[in-house]
């Protein structure tokens, strides 16, 4: 089969597209072709390499996928060969703990096939696309975990999402404007900004032109009177992370999921207990969690961004537009005609 993979870490262009053996259905497992994936930064992480992750090799990128179900080998599981289905590509097995995860420590959905343990498939309602379903899992239930599970975020906040030009970003800033919080979407172009705005962000806020704590003083105050946000969400890290510390508000919180500016900033400690602040991470999601995703999709409610859509022998190209920064939402690849 067809597949975009990689045989030893690097950059785009240590990946290849070419032909891999496809796999075949362990028992309790399922083989599927897929019908749409889509991309994450996670699969720019995956390519690079990350401590402590170790990636088998040849790695097929790719966490997300829409797929019809061509075999299943074993018991009878309430799928039918012909389904189409969305696949939770994490897996953590209950007695050991060991975490499993498409596209990063099993083969992944940049393939013409996968497979995928029965109980991880998902009944994909009629009126969802396979587009906007592929889009969901890894971006928008992390989104929501990070938002409604851990966050807590409730009407009337006012919440404050960096990087939200991302795949994680704009589901966020759909996610937040659905509970109800008064978002604003912090971005590094004015254009994106533009774009957020469009997309229903309250408001937004360039920060290649002002730090986030400086923005956050000018718009809502010193933080001794009263200023700041409720919610602050940085997964980017690095040197976002200790002025994303001066931007929460007294008794707010502070959610991460991920660091893709770097996992080790420098912090502040002094605004952790001056403010009285929760830092609550969040990582992953639930098959229910992605099943909620699902069904705020089918009931009309939320609509994924999606940038474009790619074919398969051109999803390195996507892997490139993510990790320089060119994307708004999420990239869909699709098996070549
Ligand atoms: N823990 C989990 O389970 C989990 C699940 C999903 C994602 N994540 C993490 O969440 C983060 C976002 O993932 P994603 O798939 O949404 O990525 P993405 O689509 O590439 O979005 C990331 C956004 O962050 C901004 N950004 C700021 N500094 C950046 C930098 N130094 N390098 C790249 N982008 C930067 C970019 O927007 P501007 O150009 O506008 O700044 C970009 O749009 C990643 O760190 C990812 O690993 C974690």
């Amino acid at each position: 089969m067809k597949a975009l993979y990689f045989t030893s870490h690097g950059d785009v262009d240590a990946l290849h597209y070419g032909d891999i053996e496809t796999p075949t259905p362990a028992p309790g497992w399922a083989l599927l072709k897929v019908r749409a994936a889509s991309l994450n930064y996670l699969d720019v992480f995956t390519l690079r390499g990350m401590p402590g992750i170790k990636v088998p090799f040849p790695m097929i990128t790719g966490g997300d996928c829409v797929a019809e179900i061509v075999e299943i080998n074993g018991e009878p599981s309430g799928f039918s060969v012909g389904d189409r289905v969305l696949i939770n590509p994490a897996h953590v097995d209950d007695k050991s703990g060991h975490f499993e995860m498409m596209g990063e420590t099993r083969p992944g959905a940049l393939a013409e096939y996968v497979t995928a343990r029965t109980e991880q498939l998902i009944a994909m309602p009629d009126v969802v696309s396979d587009a906007d379903a592929a889009a969901l899992p890894v971006a928008y239930a992390t989104a929501y975990r990070m938002l409604v599970t851990r966050g807590q975020v409730a009407a009337g906040e006012r919440m404050l999402v960096l990087g939200a030009s991302g795949g994680v970003g704009t589901a966020a800033v759909l996610l937040g404007k659905l509970l109800g919080a008064h978002v604003t979407a912090g971005a590094g172009s004015e254009a994106k900004c533009q774009r957020l705005i469009e997309l229903g962000a309250d408001a937004a806020y360039d920060y290649s032109s002002e730090p986030v704590d400086a923005y956050t003083k000018r718009t809502t105050g010193s933080l001794f009177r009263g200023g700041g946000f409720d919610v602050v969400v940085n997964f980017t890290g690095g040197d976002t992370w200790a002025p994303s510390l001066r931007s929460v508000k007294r008794g707010g919180r502070l959610l991460t999921c991920g660091a893709t500016a770097g996992y080790d900033p420098k912090t502040d400690l002094r605004y952790v207990f001056m403010s009285e602040m929760d830092i609550r991470g969040s990582t992953g999601f639930t098959k229910d969690e992605i099943a909620k995703c699902l069904g705020l999709v089918a009931e009309g409610r939320l609509k994924p961004v999606i940038d474009r859509t790619l074919p398969l022998s051109e999803a390195a190209e996507g892997v490139r537009m993510l990790r320089d920064r060119e994307v708004f939402g999420k990239i869909v690849v699709v098996p070549d005609a």
